[in-house]
């Protein structure tokens, strides 16, 4: 096994927490330092360290990386549009200027790679909504979209200036079933799945007929290892790379889901973060992320249902939800 050292920040996120153990299985427990916020561990994160820091306090910070010294770092702490749109200052606070740290940082201390996502919300209005290409407008109306066209730049920045191999993806809505997302904008996606086992019926806050690129859990943390373990020549792209797997409206996730439990019942009440659903990508091309470091999706829509219901019925009949 190769010796490595990683430090995941976000790693009670969403994404963090199921990235964590994809890499300890892949480069042993004690290598991957799971770095949260305030919450305490829970279940499989116990399996190797962890550690609470605020990605804001660059002396504590840069106290963990002089303690651990790794050699890569996953930095995945984000406020999400939803949230954000609540509170702007902290979501610049806490995605710009955890970003900044990240980098001076491993630029500092002679971390190699940086990993940093990107998302659809990087796009706007004016952006091409449909197979939305790699280069384009990027014009976005949430502060969350704004943090991550500067934060983009400034890892182009990085690599250009510093030569500190940052790489990243724009993440579609991410869905997945062991921990629940928190502020997206996407969050519908998860929702409608533990609603349905729970209560048959689920009342969506954006309409019927909303598009959006989505992908399953398994393959975002493919995608994010993958394209960290790609020879540094095959990466062209230091902004973000476009990444997606399907695109689906509210209804026909929905018909999805009622194949699998008969008598699923969607409504549908747009609120506020319909109009930041209508500002992103209907669907995305990703060619470009294929073509350079041999990206392939695996889960399409319907797969995808049958194993988000499987996994939350194992978790409710085990009363865990
Ligand atoms: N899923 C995110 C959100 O909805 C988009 O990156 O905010």
């Amino acid at each position: 096994m190769t010796s490595k050292k990683i430090i995941v920040t976000g790693a009670t996120g969403q994404i963090g927490s199921e990235l964590v153990i994809e890499l300890r299985k892949k480069y042993g427990e004690q290598q991957v330092v799971a770095v949260g916020h305030s919450k305490p561990i829970e279940g499989e994160l116990s399996s190797g360290p962890f550690e609470i820091v605020d990605v804001t306090n660059k002396p504590a910070l840069d106290e963990l990386v002089q303690k651990y010294r790794p050699d890569t770092i996953y930095h995945l702490v984000g406020i999400l549009s939803a949230k954000g749109e609540k509170n702007p200052d902290l979501a610049w606070r806490v995605n710009m200027e955890g970003l900044k740290n990240i980098l001076d940082i491993s630029r500092d201390r002679g971390v190699t790679k940086v990993f940093w996502p990107s998302s659809i919300a990087a796009f706007g209005p004016t952006t091409p909504r449909d197979n939305t290409p790699q280069n384009t407008i990027l014009d976005p109306t949430t502060i969350y979209g704004v943090t991550k066209v500067a934060g983009e730049l400034l890892c182009q920045y990085y690599w250009k200036k510093y030569g500190l191999d940052v790489r990243s993806l724009r993440y579609p809505g991410i869905i997945s079933y062991k921990t629940e997302p928190g502020g997206g904008t996407t969050d519908y996606a998860v929702a409608i799945y533990f609603e349905a086992i729970k209560n048959k019926k689920y009342d969506c806050f954006v309409g019927r007929d909303t598009v959006l690129p989505m992908m399953y859990m398994p393959d975002a943390v493919r995608a994010t290892i993958e394209l960290m373990e790609a020879p540094i020549e095959n990466i062209k792209v230091r902004t973000s790379y476009n990444l997606t797997a399907m695109s689906f409206s509210a209804e026909e996730l929905a018909t999805s889901v009622a194949r699998c439990i008969p008598g699923f019942v969607c409504s549908y009440n747009p609120d506020d973060r319909q109009r930041i659903a209508d500002s992103w990508p209907r669907s995305i091309d990703d060619s470009v992320a294929r073509k350079d470091w041999g990206w392939k999706h695996e889960f399409g829509i319907e797969e995808m249902t049958k194993d988000m219901l499987d996994h939350i019925s194992t978790l409710e009949a085990s009363d865990l939800l």
